[in-house]
């Protein structure tokens, strides 16, 4: 059976000394124009020195309209790259492989943040978010390639994209999508933006450099059956080096699944994965069900909350698989002993009040 501290290798990029990844935190400590600060480089190569295999960023806009937030991680101008270079260095020197996800937020971006006109696949009175054109949807898959091609420039390992949450990709792949131009209405058309957006990311990078993509499995309007049979699909077109699954945990049922139902996971580790490695996150947050995840075949873990608490994690389950993790809630002179910033302790302790006190 693989080990947690088995290496894992890539038909693109360098192989992970591990199976134990940083999941994409959104942690709100760039600076406003969205080049990366000192803070944020001290939160994730903490990380890499305290064992994770891979370490990937937080969600990264690639256009100014899909800017979500202030103090976003920003990869859609030259001016981003001499952070995310020293990044790169620093996390190589560290031993983990390096991956920038890569997001455009769609109707959950801001526009006052980003000073543009939201865009969504379809036109959302809610938000008020105008629906793409044809040429727009072309330009936002061009962004996401020239943002791969910057995070190469810089000496990253590779990009994830950023399928999953509600975000824009993964607007289009849910149920509100009924656009009738090849782009929407069926699940190879809700996909196709996001098959383009391999082709051209693979098209302006080396073929040393890593690509994978986040899925969500359910809400978000997604059907669990579709998303099912687009990960089969994307699984044996063999394009990508990984897929990941944002479970939010990993043993749970599928929602409104009777008691007793299989679990979610259920659905897809159990697909041919050809050269693709398959990863899961969701509420891993110690040796025994980083131990127990593991078993579950998939072939590496990404870890969120428990990293965010523990800037040793990584290191710790891998030398001694019972370690308990932290304990919950944290203090926020826990975090800041952590290397987790003001930015990061304000946001985390807002959207996650239960996990942190004081
Ligand atoms: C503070 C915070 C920020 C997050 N930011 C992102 C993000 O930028 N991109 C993303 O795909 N998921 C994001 N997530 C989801 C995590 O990557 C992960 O899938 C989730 O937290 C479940 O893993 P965990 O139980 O180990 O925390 C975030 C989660 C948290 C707690």
């Amino acid at each position: 059976m693989t080990q947690l501290s088995d290496p894992i290798d890539f038909t693109h990029g360098p192989s992970w000394r591990n199976r134990l990844t940083l999941a994409p935190l959104t942690n709100k400590q760039s600076n406003a124009d969205g080049t990366l600060s000192e803070d944020e480089i001290t939160w994730l190569t903490a990380r890499a020195r305290h064992g994770f295999g891979m370490v990937m960023t937080a969600a990264a806009y690639v256009a100014q309209p899909g800017k979500a937030w202030l103090g976003q991680l920003g990869i859609s101008d030259d001016a981003h790259l001499p952070g995310l270079a020293r990044l790169a260095g620093e996390l190589r020197d560290a031993g983990a492989a390096s991956i920038v996800q890569l997001q455009h937020g769609g109707s959950k971006a801001n526009p006052e943040v980003s000073g543009e006109p939201l865009v969504a696949p379809y036109d959302d009175p809610a938000t008020g978010a105008r629906a793409l054109t044809l040429a727009e949807i072309e330009q936002t898959v061009e962004a996401f390639a020239a943002a791969a091609a910057r995070a190469e420039r810089a000496g990253m390992d590779g990009v994830q994209l950023h399928g999953a949450h509600g975000y824009l990709l993964c607007e289009f792949l849910g149920e509100r999508n009924t656009r009738t131009d090849g782009y929407g209405a069926d699940i190879r058309g809700k996909a196709r933006i996001i098959r383009e957006a391999i082709e051209a990311v693979r098209a302006v990078t080396s073929s040393d450099f890593h690509l994978g993509l986040r899925l969500s499995t359910e809400r978000f309007g997604l059907s669990t059956a579709e998303m099912a049979q687009l990960t089969a699909e994307l699984l044996s077109e063999g394009r990508l080096d990984h897929l990941d699954l944002s479970l939010w945990d990993v043993t749970k049922l599928p929602e409104g699944a009777d008691p007793g139902a299989d679990p979610l996971l259920s659905h897809f580790v159990g697909l041919p994965r050809g050269t693709t490695r398959l990863g899961i996150a969701g509420k891993v947050m110690d040796g025994p069900s980083a131990t127990a995840a593991m078993a579950s075949g998939t072939d590496f873990i990404g870890i969120g909350r428990a990293a965010i608490a523990d800037q040793h994690l990584a290191e710790r389950i891998l030398t001694d698989p019972t370690y308990p993790g932290p304990s919950f809630p944290v203090t926020t002179t826990q975090l800041r002993d952590n290397a987790v910033g003001d930015a990061f302790i304000e946001y985390f302790s807002k959207g996650w009040p239960q996990l942190v006190t004081g």
